[in-house]
C-alpha cells in the first residue's frame, strides 16, 4: 500500500508521516529531503542551481539513502550524514529551485517510484498524490493557515537553534514566497489530487490528525 500525503512547508505532513508509517508498521519516505540534498550537493560542489544540466548531472550520480532513525529519518548522501544541515534556510531556498527543474524532477520521480515499489510506505512531498503515484491506495492533502506554518517553522528553526537572528515576520514571507514558487511552478505543481482527502491543521494537534488519517485508512481501527 502506498500512502501519500501532500501539502505545502509546515502544513505538519513530515511529522504526521512519520507518526503514521510509525503505526502502521510501514516505511516513510521524506521526498523533500531528496531535493534538499541535490540542492546541497550542488552547493557543495560549488555548482550554479540553475544550471539545469550540471545539476541534473548531480542528480543522476548522487547515493541518497534515506535511513530510518530515533528521532525521524536520516539522510545520508554519498555515505555522510548531512540530516541536520537540510533545513537550513539557504537549502530550503535551494530545494525550491532544483525542484523547479523538470530533468531534475524526472530523476528524483524515477527513485522515488524505486522507493514505492518496495511497498506499504507512507511518502511525503508535494506531488506524490497528482504524479509519483497517482494510483496510491490512500492520498491526504493537508493545508493551514500561513501564519500558523510560519510558527510551526520558527519553532522548529528555534529547538535545533538555527533560528539566528530571524523573526516570525521573516519566516512567514518566506513561507509564503515558497507556496507561490511550489503552486505556480509549470511542472508539477503543489496541489490537491482530486481524490486526495484534504486536512487543514490549523486548529488541530499532531494526534487529532495522525487519528483522522489512520480512521481513513483503516476504518475498524
Ligand atoms: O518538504 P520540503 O520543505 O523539505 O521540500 C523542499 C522543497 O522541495 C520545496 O521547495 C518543495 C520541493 N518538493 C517538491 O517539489 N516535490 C516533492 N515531492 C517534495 C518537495
Amino acid at each position: 500500500m502506498i500512502i501519500a500525503i501532500d501539502g505545502p512547508a509546515g502544513s505538519g505532513k513530515s511529522t504526521i508521516a512519520k507518526i503514521v508509517a510509525e503505526k502502521l508498521n510501514f516505511r516513510y519516505i521524506d521526498t523533500g529531503s531528496m531535493y534538499r540534498s541535490v540542492a546541497w550537493k550542488s552547493l557543495q560542489k560549488n555548482t550554479a542551481l540553475k544550471d539545469e544540466d550540471a545539476v541534473a548531472d548531480i542528480a543522476s550520480k548522487v547515493q541518497i539513502e534515506l535511513v530510518p532513525g530515533n528521532n525521524g529519518q536520516l539522510v545520508f548522501v554519498d555515505g555522510k550524514n548531512i540530516t541536520d544541515q537540510l533545513k537550513v534556510e539557504e537549502i530550503s531556498r535551494g530545494a525550491a529551485i532544483v525542484a523547479a527543474q523538470p530533468m531534475i524532477r524526472k530523476i528524483m520521480t524515477t527513485k522515488q517510484r524505486k522507493l514505492g515499489k518496495q511497498g506499504n510506505v507512507v511518502m511525503d512531498g508535494r506531488d506524490i498524490g497528482t504524479v509519483v503515484f497517482p494510483q496510491a491506495e490512500k492520498k491526504f492533502f493537508l493545508d493551514a493557515d500561513p501564519k500558523e506554518r510560519g510558527r510551526r517553522r520558527f519553532i522548529e528553526l528555534k529547538e535545533k537553534d538555527q533560528a539566528k537572528n530571524t523573526d516570525l515576520s521573516i519566516i512567514i514571507e518566506q513561507i509564503v514566497q515558497r507556496d507561490h514558487e511550489d503552486r505556480n511552478r509549470k511542472i508539477a505543481p503543489l496541489k490537491q489530487a482530486k481524490d486526495a482527502m484534504l486536512i487543514d491543521t490549523t486548529f488541530l494537534s499532531i494526534d487529532q490528525v495522525v487519528k483522522e488519517i489512520i480512521k481513513t485508512i483503516n476504518p475498524s481501527s
